[in-house]
Formats: structure tokens, sequence, C-alpha cells
């Protein structure tokens, strides 16, 4: 029998009601797979504010260090917002991301025949379909640059810095066109090379990286592009490979016109096994706790963690056909409800995700 520890940090708002699911899901797998988990389960993001005063605690990072992977459900709230930066619920993410090397986050958005109709975008678009990753840096850029406050002549200002070196860039090139050699072998770099200095070192980087992947066609758009392109035409897209803040703002936009965004999950790697599994959507504080969040990404998620971290496709494609199967027979949760199919809530959707495991 495998065994693997895995810490879960449910963390705050609808991540505790969500991740309880999932790790139902996982002990299923499990069961049929030979393979046993190990969860500890630990606190970062508000929750941890409140009982230790800081987002994330030393304890929580050093296990998810000895662990082999971590799985997470989400931070934050409207009752941290009003704290100053480093108090920030979000602050733990920087630290589990940084501190655990996370620098590739891979977030594929793929739009569900079933679920066609809750795309914002015109049926024309939709139905050319939309399955692209979206592979972020994580570790690097203006997230991670030098920042600060200072005045200059009584006049307050504030700074930010973008900042790539060329090893930062090739590492996740190098990501990006792996993981377009077992698609449709197609990598978009999106940067901003028509003003910034690191951009024109990402596209030069990028173009040298490619040169080891010769049958894969790379392309270079703007961001601004892109943002446009990716409601005009989302199927022109299979990677997209982009820097920490761009990823950060396309990844939404790539989420929201899939129409569901309580259905996507995303991996942060570090390398070719060691990842943190999270779903994209954040904490949803107004429904926590009501039975009333999509606990399908946060599944899916754990789907993405059998893939990368343990090695186990077979079963990974086992919750991402049930999955398929529950919404084929006309469940859904509030956020992808429509009218003719049947609204279930949050621990139902759970089983139902395991009648059909
Ligand atoms: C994300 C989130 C985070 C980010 C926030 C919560 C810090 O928006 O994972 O995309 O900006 O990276
Ligand atoms: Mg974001």
């Amino acid at each position: 029998m495998n065994e693997y520890k895995v810490t879960v940090i449910p963390g705050d708002g609808i991540g505790v009601d969500i991740t309880r699911e999932a790790i139902k899901v996982l002990e299923k797998v499990g069961e049929k797979y030979n393979t046993k988990f190990n969860f500890t389960t630990l606190k970062a993001g508000g929750c941890a504010l409140d009982e230790f005063g800081v987002p994330l605690p030393q304890e929580t990072l050093e296990e998810c260090k000895k662990s082999d992977a971590v799985f997470l459900g989400a931070v934050g709230g409207p009752k941290w917002d009003v704290l100053p930066g480093n108090k920030r619920p979000e602050k733990a993410l920087m630290g589990l991301r940084g501190g655990l090397g996370l620098y590739a986050n891979l977030r594929p958005a793929k739009v569900y025949n079933i679920l066609k109709s809750a795309s914002p975008l015109k049926e024309a678009i939709i139905d050319k379909g939309i399955d692209l990753l979206v592979v972020r840096e994580l570790t690097g850029g203006i997230y991670f640059g030098e920042r600060g406050r200072g005045a200059e002549e009584d006049v307050n200002y504030a700074y930010d810095t973008e900042k790539y070196n060329v090893n930062e860039i090739k590492r996740i090139a190098h990501v990006a066109f792996k993981a377009a050699m077992k698609r449709k072998k197609k990598v978009t770099s999106v940067d901003k090379a028509n003003i910034l200095e690191s951009s024109r070192l990402w596209r030069e980087t990028v173009v040298e990286v490619a040169k080891e992947y010769p049958e894969v066609e790379l392309n270079h758009l703007y961001v601004d592009n892109t943002a446009m392109q990716l409601v005009r035409d989302p199927s022109q897209f299979d990677v997209i490979l982009t820097s920490n803040i761009f990823g950060d703002i396309l990844s939404d936009e790539a989420s929201m016109i899939t129409g569901s965004i309580g259905m996507l999950p995303s991996a942060s790697l570090r390398n070719d096994s060691f990842g943190m599994y999270e779903p994209i959507h954040g904490s949803a504080p107004d429904i926590a706790g009501k039975d009333l969040a999509n606990p399908l990404a946060q599944i899916l998620s754990a789907a993405m963690m059998l893939e990368y971290s343990f090695n186990m496709s077979e079963a990974a494609r086992d919750i991402e056909n049930a999955v398929e199967k529950v919404l084929e027979k006309g469940y859904r949760t509030g956020d992808i409800y429509t009218e003719g199919t049947t609204k279930v809530g949050t621990k139902k959707m759970g089983e139902l995700v395991l009648e059909e495991l």
C-alpha cells in the first residue's frame, strides 16, 4: 500500500465546507487504489490570525514542508480586510507560495458542455469550445519584488517592482512547453513587451526555451490584447504562459467565461511532484457554513493532486468522470443552477460524487 502525507488547510469561509467533501472523495479513491492518505489539518488565513495573531503560523509552514502535498480550501473574508498588509489572510498564501517554492501555477479553464448556458459569452463563441491552461509564474514578479512607501517634497508615494531573472522565466517556460506537449502543442506567451523591460526579457527567454520544443507552436500576445481575445475567441488558446500579475488577472477572466468559477481547480507546483492544490474561487464568506457552496472545484483539485503529486492519473480521471456524471444527471449547486435542474447543497453534492465513484 502507498502512503502519502497531506497537509489540509481548510482556511476560511466555505473552505471548511468544501475540503470536508473533497477529503471523503480522496478516501474513497484511496481505498480503490490501495493508497492511504494521512491528513493533518492545520490553520492558515483569517482563522490563524484570530487564533495565533499571524496569517501563516510557523507550524503550518513546517508541516507543509514535511508533506507530500498541500490541500488548501480558501482564505480571507471581510472581517480581516481592515488589517494592514502584513496581517492580511492573503499573506498566508504568499507565505505558502514563497516558503514552499511553488513557482508554477496551473489553472485549467474548460467549459463543461452541460454547463455551457452558464457562460456569459454568446453561444456562437462558446460553441467553439474553451479548453485552456493558464501557466502563471507564482513566486516572482511584482508580487514578490521590492515595495515601499516614502515622501518626496511632502508628497507621499508608494511603489512595487516587477523583476524577473532569466532562470525564473526559463523554468516556468519549460512547465508551459511540457504541458503543451501533452495538449494541443500551442503556447501563447503573454507580456507587455511594448512597454516593460521585464517583458522584453521574458519574451527573449521564452523564444530561447521554445527552441527545445520544436513541435510546439509559440506565439506572443500583449496582455491587453489577450484580455480581448479571451472574450472574442477563447478557442484559439491552448496554453497561456505568463507572469504572476498578468496570470492573476487573466485566470480570473478565463474562469469567468467558462461560466463556472465554482468548478475550477488549480495546482501550484515546486517540481514534478510536490505541490499545493486549491480551487480558483475565494472563500465566499456570505455562504460559509450554510451548505450552499459548490464543492466541485475542491474535488477537482483533489484530482489534480492525485495526478501531479501521486502519479495516480487513473484515479484522477475517475474523479473527473464522477463529477461529469453528477452534472449530467442534472444536479447543481446554487452557483451553477439553471431552471430544470435539481438544486442540491454542498454535502449532497459530495455524496453524489461518492456514489459515482
Ligand atoms: C489568486 C488570488 C490571490 C492572488 C490573492 C488572494 C492574493 O487572487 O490566487 O489568484 O492574487 O494571487
Ligand atoms: Mg486571483
